[in-house]
């Protein structure tokens, strides 16, 4: 009797939770309401560690800020009865030039993580990339990919980021996982040489996953439902290194410090000729900050590149992004597909990132906020408020193709 009770309430809860997170998700109207309910949802730490940046985040900042010194040049009166969004990114169709970013522990957010942005990105035909440190499985992200109607063009999309670790076979055997699961591409990211001062983390005392301690219990009292979820989600764990890969892994050290430390610091552009030798598919370099960088991807044959600066999360002080863009599409001269990412919060933001030459944007936080804010439905709200800002300013702009997107768009306030 006593557990029939016990379910009821827990279902009740459930059914309660779930109406609450669709009532709060259908006034959130843009990105930074969806920040402000995953801040009410989620405890400090794990917020702090998908909102915070290194050292005095000025490089997060300045990616931002760098898109509210973008103004537009609209025209009128042209016929904008019909937008089309739809771009190729990749050689591919894409249904808008949006692509969901990798990020490491996603299910210290929600507990279906991964699975959950690779479900929301299935059913609005966006390309997800999962990290080396993803705590779901590369076979589990493309099962859960699969199990959605699929709303993208010719074919599902997903990809695979990779760290170079200083075991190769380990980077080499994820790659065939992720072929035989048919993966599309892989993304090289380049800016983690070592890992960034993350200062939030270390005030809050934070680590990865997050640890059941005093501090995890008073915060997770006051966030019952990610306490719960966080409880009942099993183990956080890097889901592609499975622990038994680890032997050298002393107990007292958590795993984020340990995967830190086999990052090979020593990792140099002859890797990118490896992965060529491992890989057959299409190769993305993410975390491009120099103009020389991008010419030295472009020269080596590389499809594309991703002009980032992991959101701020590694060097700060490197440049702004989109304020790096243009230059990066100029020197590169087509010769790969450049995409960026850092700091996209709105439709408005892709649109200045295209008309600067991007061929698709790479979005974390925003779609981390939605996974926050109520898990697989959370992010679909922010795809869905990033396809319906790029619609509108399209249409405000008086241009009705990406393809008419162009630097005649837009100006820079003041010169960057
Ligand atoms: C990241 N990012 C990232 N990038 C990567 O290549 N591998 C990874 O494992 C992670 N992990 C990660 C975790 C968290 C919590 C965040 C917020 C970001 C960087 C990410 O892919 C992307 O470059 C930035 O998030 C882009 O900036 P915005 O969109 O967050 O402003």
């Amino acid at each position: 009797m006593g557990i029939v009770t016990t379910l009821r309430s827990v279902l009740k809860f459930r059914r309660y939770d779930s109406d609450r997170v669709r009532r709060h998700l259908a006034v959130a109207a843009d990105v930074e309401d969806v920040r402000a309910l995953a801040r009410r949802h989620l405890p400090r730490g794990v917020f702090d560690y998908v909102d915070g940046a290194s050292e005095g985040e000025v490089t997060m900042n300045r990616n931002r800020a760098a898109y509210a010194n973008v103004e537009f040049r609209p025209r009128v009166l042209r016929d904008v009865s019909a937008v089309d969004m739809t771009t190729t990114v990749l050689g591919r169709t894409t249904p808008m030039p949006v692509v969901l970013a990798p990020t490491g522990f996603t299910r210290s957010v929600h507990p279906d993580g991964e699975r959950a942005v690779a479900r929301a990105a299935a059913a609005a035909g966006l390309p997800y990339a999962i990290s080396t440190l993803a705590t779901c499985s590369i076979e589990d992200v493309a099962a859960a990919s699969d199990a959605v109607p699929w709303a993208g063009g010719e074919m599902r999309r997903l990809w695979f980021q990779v760290y170079m670790w200083r075991d190769r076979g380990l980077v080499a055997s994820m790659l065939d996982r992720a072929a035989l699961c048919g993966y599309e591409a892989i993304v090289l990211t380049v800016d983690t040489a070592v890992s960034g001062h993350r200062e939030r983390d270390i005030r809050r005392g934070f680590d990865l996953p997050p640890q059941l301690g005093l501090d995890t219990v008073i915060d997770g009292a006051r966030h019952p439902r990610w306490a719960w979820s966080f409880m009942r989600g099993g183990p956080i764990e890097f889901a592609n290194v499975a622990g038994a890969e680890l032997p050298d892994k002393p107990p007292s050290m958590s795993i984020n410090e340990y995967a830190g430390r086999q990052f090979d610091a020593g990792v140099t552009w002859e890797a990118v000729e490896w992965l060529r030798s491992v890989w057959d598919g299409p190769i993305v370099i993410k975390g491009i900050q120099s103009v020389a960088d991008a010419v030295i991807a472009a020269d080596a044959g590389i499809d594309a590149i991703v002009v980032s600066n992991h959101g701020g999360r590694q060097l700060d002080y490197s440049p702004a992004t989109l304020e790096l863009l243009p230059h990066v599409v100029e020197a590169v001269d087509g010769r790969c597909e450049v995409m960026v990412d850092g700091g996209v919060r709105r439709g408005s933001d892709v649109v200045k990132a295209v008309c600067l030459g991007a061929s698709a944007v790479l979005v974390g936080r925003a779609h981390l906020y939605g996974l926050g804010a109520g898990g697989e439905r959370g992010v679909t709200h922010v795809v869905d408020l990033l396809r319906s800002g790029i619609e509108r300013n399209m249409a405000l702009l008086g241009v009705t193709s990406v393809g008419q997107l162009g630097p005649d768009h837009v100006a820079w306030r003041t010169r960057p």
